[in-house]
């Protein structure tokens, strides 16, 4: 497997490729909080280890209604899973689109899901030149009667790029229209500075063509606990979905620790400072580079394109992850080629250890 294959959380296949061990790589791919695990959810999980000799609620009733709470949706919105990727899979087979839009360069499970349902895809581009910025009219205008639905990534992973909520509501009537889905996956919608403004949440009280997929593995810090959930207000198609899947593929911990976590207001208010400080410290270092081109993000990863030839992508991955330090060569994603890397914000000192490796390798 070439590193331009592998996923942002797949610590452990370069940690055997590289024989370094895991402990000792410094992850700037995985996108996940650098504050790690919430105390509360540590205290939780270890004060109910016993919760695993009990079946989950198979209606998670509790975990639904903190959700709810958190996010402003309706409770019977709401469907939880393992992680939003079985979201993701789940509701793609449940809609089984036979010609789907996806907003691109994105994350990969989108067009793998829908490849496995056997239904056509077009991936919209999003423009170097716009500065991967969504631009709605043209997307628009590839939409017709034969579209079923359109993937939207926002924030946008791997470009950080994002579109307001108002501004999805033309999108939305315009898919209405054809009958058509839009899905919109917020994953990092809690890293940005608005979320009120950015997060189509709302928006599920208005639109029934419209369903969002969250997570809690990247703000939470907890992808190994796998809990993502989702908020769709067409009731046959969230019943169907909740038909495709798994009765209990949450967990007991991972239950327990959603009663917990979106309550823990201190957690959700010092990563919010973190990433907001750091992001504009970080874009302040390396807006100064002149061999790079930074892109505007509102998650808690960069993306940046190399602006001289004399250096590939793989090339810095390279020497990078020989200093023990992961980034994300993007050159596997759609419309990105070997010029473009993302690394998402760790701790201070770990981001000026990367500005500094970074400086030293383009200023050779
Ligand atoms: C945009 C996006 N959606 C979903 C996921 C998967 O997250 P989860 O761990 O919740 O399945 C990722 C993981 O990298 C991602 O970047």
């Amino acid at each position: 497997m070439s590193n331009t294959q592998v996923h942002g959380g797949d610590l452990d296949i370069i940690s055997r490729k590289y024989s370094i061990p895991k402990e000792e790589i410094v992850n700037y791919s995985g996108n996940v909080n650098p504050l790690g695990l919430p105390e509360t959810v540590k205290a939780a999980i270890a004060e109910n280890l016993d919760a695993i000799c009990d079946y989950p609620d198979v209606s998670y009733l509790k975990l639904r209604q903190s959700i709810a709470a958190y996010t402003g949706a309706a409770a019977e919105s709401i469907l939880v899973g393992n992680g939003s990727t079985e979201l993701i899979s789940t509701y793609i087979k449940t809609l089984a689109p036979k010609n789907s839009i996806i907003v691109s360069p994105a994350y990969s499970e989108y067009q793998r899901e829908i490849e496995l349902t056997g239904g056509k895809i077009e991936l919209f581009p999003l423009l170097e030149e716009e500065n991967f910025v969504l631009n709605l009219e043209r997307l628009k205008r590839k939409i017709n009667d034969d579209t079923d639905l359109v993937v939207l990534c926002n924030p946008n992973n791997p470009t950080g790029s994002y579109v307001t909520a108002d501004r999805l509501r033309n999108l939305l009537d315009c898919l209405k229209e054809h009958n058509a889905y839009l899905m919109v996956d917020e994953t990092y919608i809690e890293f940005a500075s608005e979320i009120s403004k950015v997060s189509a949440m709302p928006l599920t009280h208005e639109y029934n063509n419209l369903f969002i997929i969250r997570g809690t593995s990247k703000f939470f810090a907890c992808p190994g606990l796998r809990l993502g959930y989702s908020a769709c207000t067409d009731s046959g198609l969230r019943e169907k979905a909740a038909d495709f899947k798994d009765p209990w593929s949450v967990n007991s911990y991972a239950e327990l620790a959603g009663c917990v976590m979106f309550t823990d207001t201190d957690f959700i208010k010092h990563t919010r400072e973190l990433i907001t400080s750091e992001r504009g410290r970080i874009k302040n270092e390396l807006s100064k580079i002149s061999q790079i081109k930074l892109y505007d993000t509102q998650s808690n990863f960069f993306l940046f394109k190399l602006l001289t030839d004399k250096i590939t992508a793989g090339e810095i991955f390279e020497k990078l992850i020989a200093k023990k330090l992961l980034v994300r060569d993007c050159s596997s994603f759609p419309f990105l080629d070997g010029h473009y890397i993302r690394f998402c914000i760790l701790m201070p000192e770990q981001n000026d250890i990367l500005i500094k490796e970074i400086k030293n390798i383009l200023e050779k």
